[in-house]
């Protein structure tokens, strides 16, 4: 994107953020001030060291430091430090509404209660102008009888429940394994949603939709494998939550000029931008969408249909989608 009108339109346009991972945002100088406050000795001597060990080579690689960062957490006030810390900058990047996931066995299993990461994300939520949903992710390289008991876990706090969804490492946990938690979140009136298609076959997305029911799929972007799964995604309007940076960092494409989020666009797909992991792969959502539309010949229509779908595909009211596409359109109006 030589083109500084259209940065200007994708960083200024207003936007809604589906798939954050919170602790995925915790910044290395964050990591290092909470390892201090709550004196956990990290593996690495100073920010700069932490830093240099985020060249991954694909997911599994990422996870084992991304699991290591979140180990600082015990507080509530830590969680909500992170949360404000990425809220603030989302409302800088104009994002109006973030559906964001937090992994509470990563912290249950270190001995900190539901509650206080519940309670942390949620009062920073609270404290931010940022509209927000919190969904709740199971890990899913651990049992379902884990992700059982931690939902059970959860139902206190139901009502600060957006949804659940479903994320660390793919290939080798298929979607089916976690058919019972999803029915029981469905039961409860929670949202669905699964990580699918990022670095497992599009057979995994077709399970999360067949098997789980989910109305979102994150990232998803390996449904172009397979073209009847392709027709279906269009058919059924299934928005696929695309984190441009997250597979260039994690090798899903070896650079930005072969992502597929062009043809993903082209095929009409209700595809999204989103950042998955700010902190740890170079960016939060404008950097994301700025380094697609350097990397791509993508429009000023592209942008205008990528923030109309962010909203679209959010779990808001129709009332509320409203405001914010007519606030859409406007903006694009007023940038002619
Ligand atoms: N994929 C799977 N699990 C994750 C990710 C991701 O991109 N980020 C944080 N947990
Ligand atoms: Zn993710």
């Amino acid at each position: 994107m030589h083109d500084e009108q259209l940065r200007q339109l994708v960083t200024g346009m207003p936007k809604a953020e589906l798939h954050i991972h919170i602790e995925g945002s915790l910044e290395p100088e964050l990591i290092f001030a909470l390892a201090q406050r709550n004196s956990v000795t990290l593996p690495y001597d100073s920010v700069e060291a932490l830093r240099a060990a985020y060249a991954f080579s694909d997911l599994q690689s990422f996870l084992d430091i991304y699991y290591a960062g979140a180990s600082v957490l015990l507080a509530e006030q830590d969680f909500y430090d992170m949360t404000a810390a990425y809220l603030r900058r989302a409302e800088q990047d104009n994002v109006r509404h973030a559906e964001i996931f937090f992994d509470p066995q990563t912290h249950t299993a270190r001995g900190v209660p539901i509650a206080t990461v519940i309670d942390g994300i949620w009062r920073a939520c609270q404290d931010s102008p940022v509209s927000t949903g919190l969904i709740l992710c199971f890990l899913r390289h651990l049992s379902e009888e884990e992700a059982i008991a931690t939902l059970e876990e959860a139902l206190p706090h139901r009502a600060r429940l957006l949804g659940v969804g479903l994320d660390s490492s793919e290939v080798g946990n298929p979607p089916e394994k976690f058919a019972r938690v999803f029915e029981r979140a469905r039961q409860l009136d929670l949202r669905l949603v699964a990580h699918a298609g990022e670095e497992g076959p599009p057979a995994y997305i077709e399970s999360a939709l067949d098997v789980l029911q989910v109305e979102r799929i994150d990232h998803g972007v390996r449904c172009l494998d397979d073209a009847n799964l392709v027709a279906r995604l269009v058919r059924e309007q299934m928005a696929l939550t695309v984190c441009p940076l997250s597979n260039i960092k994690l090798r899903v494409f070896g650079d930005m000029a072969g992502h597929n989020l062009l043809e993903l666009l082209d095929a009409r797909l209700v595809a999204t931008v989103n950042s998955d992991d700010p902190a740890y792969f170079g960016g939060y959502i404008n950097d994301n969408f700025i380094a697609a539309f350097e990397a791509l010949p993508l429009t000023r229509a592209h942008a205008r249909t990528l923030a109309r779908n962010s909203f679209n595909a959010s779990f808001v009211d129709d009332e509320r989608k409203r405001v914010w596409l007519d606030e859409v359109d406007a903006f694009f109006a007023e940038a002619a």
